[in-house]
């Protein structure tokens, strides 16, 4: 950093350093296994479009390892981080404070430091709803039926709830997991907006039947997964839903997954996860930059470097 005397080098801060003269900063995706991680192909992008000294790097971080880093992340070096599984949750419970969105949600995918604090966020809630509005869904007063109920569920039940939606079903294979997640949400919003069951015909056509919008938040369809070639909802049974409602996946690659090319086929609206990941990285972006991030830079970003996985 360069320094004279009549101009003092200021205390070491977590503000972004403004001047390119200023040291490099870091900031990483952790994570464990991280090797699919996208995220610095459409953030490095970003910090360089806006002449930010600034790196973002993917750090693999084996679960032991995570209290060392975020001894380390206490550093002036680094900017932020972004967390992804398995660290969600751990992370939550080792920052010194959370946004409100991250307590709700039980889990921390953004840490921004404020004057060498940790300040656990969540920004999945907030991709998840500008890619609804992309959709043109208006979360507001609408129905929704979620596929699942692991943390992303709980993101978007709670992405949805804060929204004002008027009633949310959780469906998930193992039923005790959606019961837990729901009764969880119970201590934060009203029960009576809020059901949970199986993820069988008779309890899913019901609440297709109602439903303004279905979101996968399962790994069924996702590429390399268990279950890469499947829907987690029978084609037949989709045809329960208004002819109106939006199917949204939140598996990302695929561009289009089983479901959503089923949901298609029917004339359905469908929305992909592709955007909600690059929102939920320009939400992170922001928080730690101060400074409107370049959204379609960072689609078309993202978007390359999917096309060539394929
Ligand atoms: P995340 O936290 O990223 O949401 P997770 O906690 O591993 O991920 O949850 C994965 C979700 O996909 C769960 O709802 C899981 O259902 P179970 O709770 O019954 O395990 C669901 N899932 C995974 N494979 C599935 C399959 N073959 N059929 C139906 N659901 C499946």
């Amino acid at each position: 950093m360069i320094s004279n005397t009549s101009h003092p080098e200021p205390p070491v801060s977590s503000e972004l350093p403004r001047r390119s003269a200023d040291a490099v900063r870091f900031t990483a995706v952790i994570g464990y296994p991280l090797a699919h991680s996208i995220s610095p192909r459409f953030q490095q992008p970003a910090f360089d479009h806006l002449g930010l000294p600034v790196r973002y790097i993917a750090r693999e971080t084996p679960p032991e390892e995570l209290p060392a880093f975020l001894t380390e992340l206490r550093g002036p070096q680094w900017l932020g981080v972004n967390v992804t599984v398995p660290h969600k949750e751990a992370v939550a419970a080792a920052v010194d404070d959370l946004s409100t969105e991250a307590r709700l949600i039980g889990a921390v995918n953004t840490v921004r430091k404020e004057g060498g604090r940790l300040i656990g966020h969540n920004t999945d809630a907030a991709g998840f709803l500008r890619g609804l509005t992309d959709a043109a869904c208006d979360p507001q007063g609408v129905s929704a039926l979620i596929l699942g109920a692991g943390g992303a569920a709980r993101a978007v039940a709670v992405a949805l709830l804060q929204a004002g939606a008027r009633h949310v079903t959780v469906a998930n294979r193992t039923v005790s997991r959606a019961e837990r997640l729901v009764a969880n949400l119970a201590a934060s919003f009203d029960a009576a907006h809020l059901a949970a069951g199986p993820l069988q015909a008779e309890v899913v056509r019901p609440a297709l039947q109602g439903a303004e919008l279905v979101i996968n938040t399962t790994t069924v369809g996702m590429a390399h997964g268990p279950a890469a070639a499947a829907a987690p909802l029978a084609a037949a049974l989709l045809t329960s839903l208004p002819r109106d409602a939006l199917v949204y996946d939140l598996v990302y690659n695929p561009a289009e997954t089983p479901l959503l090319q089923a949901a298609r086929a029917q004339g359905y609206r469908t929305q992909g996860g592709l955007p909600m990941l690059i929102y939920q990285g320009a939400a992170s972006f922001e928080l730690w930059t101060g400074q409107p991030a370049p959204v379609e830079l960072m689609l078309a970003h993202g978007r390359q470097a999917m096309a060539e996985r394929e």
